[in-house]
């Protein structure tokens, strides 16, 4: 979804700033530690790099990853920074903001490696402050966190509030789906905002086990992104991954706030 965000915005001639709250290491090694105990991301990225019928909203992602693994395989995954700075161009930006120390320098090393002409900068900062800061450029701020902590959700209203404040921002907030409650309240949350959005979600099961993870949203926030004209591809991805992922009763969905 980020490469299909991406792909329209830059169609525009204008600059492009990208603001990254939680950046992660930039790629992974999915023969990695931490990428062995979940399997997840390699389970879902192996099914959709075999299938020849996956929509082709996604031809972008399987490019990067052809890319990045180029003797075959499937040993690296790139991360929102690698995907962010490969899509933007000269005279874009891009920042990334990663707590984590091992994170950080893994993140600095790879936009210094593969930024090209693309500005491009790591911080060692909490993501939610850089949302606290005035902006005059057109700018795509991503939220991505690992919702560890019980005020995330509140955080990232806080965080929104503040950016979409500035002209000619708009944000894209990654989301689990676990329960309705809590996706319904973060919804009303985000309502009261008093911008448009998108929410494309991806549901893997119904949702009656609040403590897994039933499946992930995309909601993205602000003036105009109804009109970036991305919801096809937004439907046709939610789509493949509830029917390639998903259980018995997966379903994918997209909804637009206020409502036509
Ligand atoms: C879900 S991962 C981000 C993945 C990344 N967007 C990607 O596509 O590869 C969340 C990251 O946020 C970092 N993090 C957590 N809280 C943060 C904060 N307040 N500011 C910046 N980074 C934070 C974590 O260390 C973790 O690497």
């Amino acid at each position: 979804m980020l490469l299909t965000l991406l792909a329209r915005l830059t169609r525009d001639p204008k600059p492009l700033a990208v603001l990254d709250t939680h950046a992660g290491a930039g790629a992974y090694d999915l023969t990695g530690a931490e990428s062995k105990k979940s399997g997840e991301a390699e389970r879902g990225i192996a099914r959709l790099m075999e299938d020849p019928a996956a929509p082709s909203a996604f031809d972008g992602l399987k490019a990067a990853v052809r890319r990045l693994n180029p003797d075959g395989g499937l040993r690296y995954y790139p991360g929102s920074p690698w995907l962010a700075v490969k899509a933007l161009r000269k005279g874009d930006s891009y920042r990334g903001h990663e707590l984590r120390p091992d994170d950080y320098l893994a993140l600095s090393a790879m936009l210094k490696r593969e930024a090209g002409s693309v500005d491009a900068q790591a911080s060692r900062f909490d993501g939610y402050a850089a949302l606290e800061g005035p902006s005059r450029i057109r700018r795509l701020v991503l939220i991505d966190p690992p919702f560890e902590r019980g005020d995330e959700y509140a955080q990232i209203l806080q965080g929104l509030a503040k950016a979409l404040a500035q002209p000619g921002t708009i944000a894209a907030v990654w989301l689990p789906v676990k329960d309705l409650e809590t996706l319904d309240a973060f919804l009303s949350g985000l309502e009261a905002l008093r911008q448009p959005i998108l929410l494309a979600q991806a549901r893997l099961r119904p949702l009656h086990d609040p403590l897994k993870m039933n499946g992930c949203a995309m909601a993205l926030v602000g003036q105009g992104v109804t009109g970036l004209g991305v919801e096809a591809d937004l439907e046709s991805i939610c789509g493949w991954t509830a029917k390639a992922l998903g259980e018995a009763g997966a379903a994918a969905r997209l909804d637009r706030l206020p409502p036509p």
